[in-house]
């Protein structure tokens, strides 16, 4: 296996970048950085590395912002995942996913034939577990943060007082759901605007900016407790729902213990449960590893043959024994363990497609694309944090907190609603991720760390649902084996199969059609989706971040990327 990112010379850096038509740009090595969605978010956490704070500092800074100037998935009414490594070359990893209320029970979503109501997980009251973001932030800080916790949040709050220009994308989807958040919530809901949204109109969260306050001042306390759980309790009473007070001040995020997969003479560290994403990331690695996938072109026929066949069989095993560890025994050293993955891998043909009903049985329907985000932030002493973060759907159950002013999630829908049943993103599952209160529900979110002898050597993740997975394991692909510059790794045509349904999603537009007739001769049947994956990426190379975003999906694009 190849794996030469880190012998590059300086000169065949240059020829690569000539190759792939993008200017190498030399006054732009990096010594801090921040990636996310929006250019204000940049902004707010260079902002706070230039004040001598930390890439936790920034990170906390960023997750903020986001929340009042990207509401579609920024957020502090969801959760998510942080993985990191630190200037002292240790990695970690922050699991704030949100969990099921304690009301909750394994049959909330059925009626009483044990038919699943359809729409009862994704949308309403029903569908929020308990947020974790702010006690995610607020344990990042605690344990590594280094100013003081009220300035960073202080451009949240005047960023949500003071209002923002909103852009012309975000007006569209403003627009999109204004009806939705109307029928749901009632006059004057969020982001509601008599006539429409337009480009250069400015959004103000008078709410929002007096929860953030309110957060700023009493940290955790801020949020769970006092007037601000207050207004979610009335929220969730007024719609029925589940959540208490106890619930909220029973949350906590987790530090866990990162899945380290050996990778060539990478460490890949990721998330594991209740995030899927790391437990199948290395598998996945160790099945391309194993079956000399870095022998084939890339992109080629039995280069998208290999990663189908081992997705379809790693995906699952996720939806068999992943869940909640804490509820929930995950044979974690078994699913990784090279004796078994050989076995697993052992019957893949490098010829032809093995059904997916021979695998395992079940029946799904289709894969939309939604919202999540993922944001990076570096700094000059080696401190790198790569979040994703979500409410799950595009503003997640469209339920507002009145008073407070954000979104709550919808990330109930992540559970396993009924055995077998797929949800949203067409995932089934079983017993290891079945409703119970207190649980975090099963999570694809993949938040990535690459590490070489304890160095920091690339982030990467996506939003994506099901097929974040998938993304960042070819992103990774891209990097390592292949060698591509950050943006073609980022740009480069994605592939997703998840076993079930039994197809290969692939990027409409981007795929020549000798090579869909190569699959098909193979009796794979590609599908098209309009997208897989927004990826976010930085990668150090000669002491310097380099960063990308995918501007070709739909991103902002790295308005102030790091100096
Ligand atoms: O945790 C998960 O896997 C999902 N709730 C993520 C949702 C998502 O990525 C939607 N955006 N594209």
């Amino acid at each position: 296996m190849k794996f030469t990112r880190h012998l590059f010379t300086g000169f065949l850096m240059v020829a690569l970048w000539s190759c792939a038509g993008e200017q190498p740009d030399e006054r732009a090595c990096k010594k801090q950085i921040v990636v996310s969605p929006h250019r204000i978010a940049n902004q707010v956490g260079m902002k706070i590395l230039h004040s001598g704070g930390n890439a936790f500092d920034a990170a906390v800074a960023v997750h903020m912002a986001l929340a009042v100037v990207y509401p579609r998935a920024g957020n502090i009414g969801g959760g998510g995942f942080a993985v990191f490594g630190t200037e002292k070359g240790t990695a970690g990893a922050l699991d704030f996913r949100e969990t099921a209320p304690m009301a909750a029970s394994s049959d909330m979503y059925l009626d009483e034939n044990g038919n699943v109501i359809k729409g009862k997980s994704t949308e309403g009251i029903f569908s929020a577990g308990v947020p974790g973001s702010v006690a995610g932030m607020v344990a990042l800080h605690d344990r590594y943060g280094r100013l003081p916790w009220e300035q960073l949040l202080s451009d949240a709050v005047r960023l949500a007082r003071k209002g923002f220009v909103v852009s012309g994308k975000q007006a569209a989807v403003f627009n999109r759901f204004q009806e939705k958040l109307l029928t749901i919530n009632g006059p004057n809901p969020f982001v509601h605007k008599r006539g429409y949204w337009q480009e250069g109109d400015t959004l103000k969260q008078p709410g929002l900016a007096a929860a953030l306050e309110r957060i700023a001042k009493d940290k955790y306390k801020g949020f769970y407790e006092g007037q601000t759980a207050d207004d979610i309790v009335a929220t969730v009473q007024r719609h029925n729902g589940l959540i208490t007070h106890n619930d909220l001040k029973n949350y906590r995020a987790v530090w866990r213990k990162p899945v380290m997969a050996r990778f060539g003479r990478y460490t890949v560290v990721s998330m594991p449960p209740p995030s899927s994403g790391g437990i199948a990331l290395a598998q996945l690695l160790y099945g391309f590893e194993r079956l000399k996938g870095d022998t084939l072109r890339h992109n080629s026929a039995p280069y998208v043959h290999l990663l189908t066949e081992l997705e379809r069989r790693v995906y699952a095993d996720r939806a068999d024994y992943l869940g909640d560890m804490d509820f929930y025994p995950v044979p974690v050293g078994r699913l990784l363990d090279t004796t078994y993955l050989n076995e697993r891998f052992s019957n893949i043909s490098m010829d032809t497609a093995t059904p997916s009903r021979e695998i395992k049985s079940g029946n799904v329907e289709d894969v939309e694309s939604f919202e999540t985000t993922h944001y990076i932030v570096a700094d000059s002493a080696g401190n790198v944090v790569s979040v994703t973060t979500t409410i799950n759907s595009y503003f997640g159950s469209k339920v507002v907190v009145a008073g407070s002013g954000f979104l709550l999630n919808n990330e109930m829908d992540d559970f396993s609603v009924k055995p077998g049943v797929p949800n949203q993103f067409g995932l089934v599952g079983s017993e290891a991720n079945r409703i119970e209160p207190g649980k975090r529900m099963l999570s694809s979110m993949t938040p990535v760390v690459v590490l070489h002898d304890k160095n920091f050597v690339l982030a990467v993740g996506t939003p994506g649902g099901a097929t974040i997975i998938t993304s960042v394991f070819q992103t990774l692909l891209n990097t390592l084996v292949y060698d591509m510059p950050v943006q073609e790794a980022v740009n480069a045509p994605k592939f997703h199969s998840q076993w079930l349904p039994d197809v290969i999603f692939y990027e409409e537009d981007k795929v020549g059609s000798a090579l869909l007739d190569s699959l098909r001769a193979m009796h794979h049947e590609p599908r098209p989706v309009k997208q897989l994956g927004k990826m976010k990426l930085v990668l150090l190379e000669n002491g310097c971040y380099r960063a990308a975003t995918d501007t070709l999906r739909g991103d902002d694009g790295l308005a102030v990327p790091g100096e």
